[in-house]
């Protein structure tokens, strides 16, 4: 049986977005069945339009699957990816996790497997604090984390035992290590997920 991988996210300018599209990539090669899910932009228009960046990824968006509740409790494994905003979780993807509370008093959110990923400007500015609160959410839900800790010789290069993390200050695209990270996480969710399963 294929492990059934949720891809829940919020990004406002596009790199949390590349990060979810490379690790539902990885996941479908190694057969995994994947849906990539975005969560609603609840920002006023006007904050939007304050940033081309901002306007440009909402028009890429146009018509991609918007996540519900159901996509979490379909799913095996689920990620989790946002932007840092001043060290927590972006408020859209805050404002999704709040309408799970029917989902989570009915026990469907407990005993499946959560990783996060996460995008920040610099390198010390909120990845791991970011990803904690995240995780706190999946306590809450009788998740189980699982975290890439130091598990392979790559986690030595980005140095995020949390989850995945970019920085962005120098350049948004992803690079080598980026990638290297975000298959690692995917992988590693994959991994536990299947044997949970069995
Ligand atoms: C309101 C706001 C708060 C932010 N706070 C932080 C922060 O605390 N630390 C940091 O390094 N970057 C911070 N950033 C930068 C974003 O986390 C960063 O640009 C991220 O890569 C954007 O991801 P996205 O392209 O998927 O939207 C902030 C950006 C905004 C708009």
């Amino acid at each position: 049986m294929a492990v059934k991988l949720s891809i829940i996210y919020y990004s406002a300018t596009g790199t949390v977005d590349a990060m979810a599209r490379r690790a539902a990539q990885t996941a479908e090669k190694q057969g995994a069945e994947v849906r990539l899910r975005h969560v609603a932009e609840i920002a006023p228009q006007e904050a939007i339009e304050q940033q081309d960046a901002w306007v440009a990824h909402r028009t890429e968006m146009e018509g991609e699957p918007v996540a519900t509740p159901e996509d979490l409790t379909w799913a095996d494994a689920v990620l989790i990816g946002t932007p840092t905003r001043f060290g927590s979780a972006a408020s859209q993807l805050q404002a999704f996790i709040d309408t799970l509370g029917p989902v989570w008093q009915a026990g469907e959110l407990a005993d499946k497997v959560y990783a996060g990923f996460v995008a920040s400007q610099t390198r010390h500015g909120g990845q791991e604090s970011t990803l904690l609160s995240l995780y706190t959410n999946v306590i809450h839900w009788g998740g189980i984390i699982v975290a890439p800790g130091y598990t392979d010789e790559l986690k030595f290069v980005d140095g995020n035992p949390y989850g995945a993390g970019k920085v962005t200050g120098e350049t948004t695209e992803l690079g080598q290590p980026d990638v290297a990270a975000i298959d690692h996480l995917a992988t590693r969710v994959l991994d536990v997920a299947g044997k949970l399963a069995s």
